[in-house]
């Protein structure tokens, strides 16, 4: 009986646990025997291996977070660490290794692949920001969170005619920001990719406050700057009342939405899939609406920038 062993790696991201799932009743499905590793490349490093069933992945679809834990592995990155996880893959008779998570995890698969492990990449992170794929799994749930986190900061900013700043995650990415934004109607979005001044900012909202408009909504990617930074920049300039809010994990956890769940299930079948032809090296990637399996190499060099046209959008409808 071959042997496929799955775990997830980096940040944890709503949708995991769906992928989790798919991975072991599709392989039981298929005559696999599935483990789950437990925090990531440092349980493959520990031998932290564990037969999973049917009924081990059941009750957890609809659970945040990845029942398998993470950990951001900085002794993986070591050269005594990574033998000591090769050591690990072969004891356990492992064929094939499934890795749920971003960059970084990709990059281990990929090192793993040049010492001959059989691997398969499933996106997960909920920035968005990986090489290869328009959507990684958890971004719909994370998008939702900081709508309706935004929708209650409004009626306060509202309320007491303040610029309300918001935080939100993404990396090095401004993908959440520029998407939340334009979702929730932001009057301004402040991206790494797309630097705005912020005496640009302050002359918009002094505009549209002589229009009559007094609050707004501000978010503010991770990425470009701190939101208490930005703050006190715009109250400075403005003498506008500022409040800040750093959404921070809020955002990373939560029920996955029935988007992530979907599209979860699917890619971690197609792992199976792509295993049951021995189609590996692979990353399970989302490209124009369908799900596909590109190497890694290639996947590398597809970066996934932001849409400008989005931020353009978000700008124009912001009045
Ligand atoms: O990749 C997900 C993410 O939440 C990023 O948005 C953020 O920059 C980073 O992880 C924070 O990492 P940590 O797990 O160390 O808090």
């Amino acid at each position: 009986v071959k042997r496929i062993a799955v775990l997830t790696s980096g940040g944890d991201a709503p949708g995991m646990n769906a992928v989790i799932r798919a991975v072991v009743r599709k392989g039981i499905h298929h005559g696999f025997e599935v483990f789950g590793v437990q925090r990531g490349y440092e349980g493959v490093i520990q031998g932290d291996f564990h037969l999973m069933t049917d009924h081990s992945v059941g009750g957890i679809i609809q659970h945040g977070g990845t029942v398998l834990k993470t950990a951001r592995s900085e002794a993986f990155k070591t050269e005594e660490g990574f033998a000591a996880a090769l050591q690990q893959l072969k004891a356990h008779y492992i064929d094939y290794l499934v890795v749920i998570g971003g960059d970084g995890s990709m990059a281990g698969a990929a090192k793993l692949t040049e010492a001959g492990i059989a691997t398969i990449v499933v996106p997960g992170t909920i920035d968005n920001d990986m090489a290869g794929t328009e959507y990684t799994i958890g971004f719909d749930t994370a998008l939702n969170t900081v709508l309706e986190a935004v929708n209650k900061i409004r009626d306060t900013a509202a309320s007491h005619e303040r610029v309300a700043i918001v935080e939100v995650m993404g990396r090095s990415a401004g993908h959440i920001a520029l998407m939340a934004g334009l979702a929730c109607g932001a009057e301004a979005i402040l991206l790494p990719e797309e630097p705005l001044d912020i005496g640009t900012v302050c002359e918009r909202l002094i505009k549209s406050h002589s229009r009559g408009k007094l609050y707004s909504i501000i978010l503010v990617a991770e990425g470009v700057a701190k939101g208490f930074d930005i703050a006190g920049e715009i109250s400075a300039k403005t003498k506008f009342e500022t409040h800040v809010t750093v959404l921070g994990y809020i955002q990373r956890g939560g029920n996955p939405t029935a988007t992530d769940n979907i599209i979860a299930s699917r890619m971690g079948a197609a792992a199976v899939d792509n295993i049951l032809q021995d189609n590996v090296n692979q990353l399970i990637a989302w490209q124009q609406g369908q799900i596909v399996a590109l190497p890694y190499d290639a996947a590398v060099k597809t970066k996934h920038g932001i849409d400008l046209s989005i931020y353009e959008l978000a700008g124009i409808l912001a009045r």
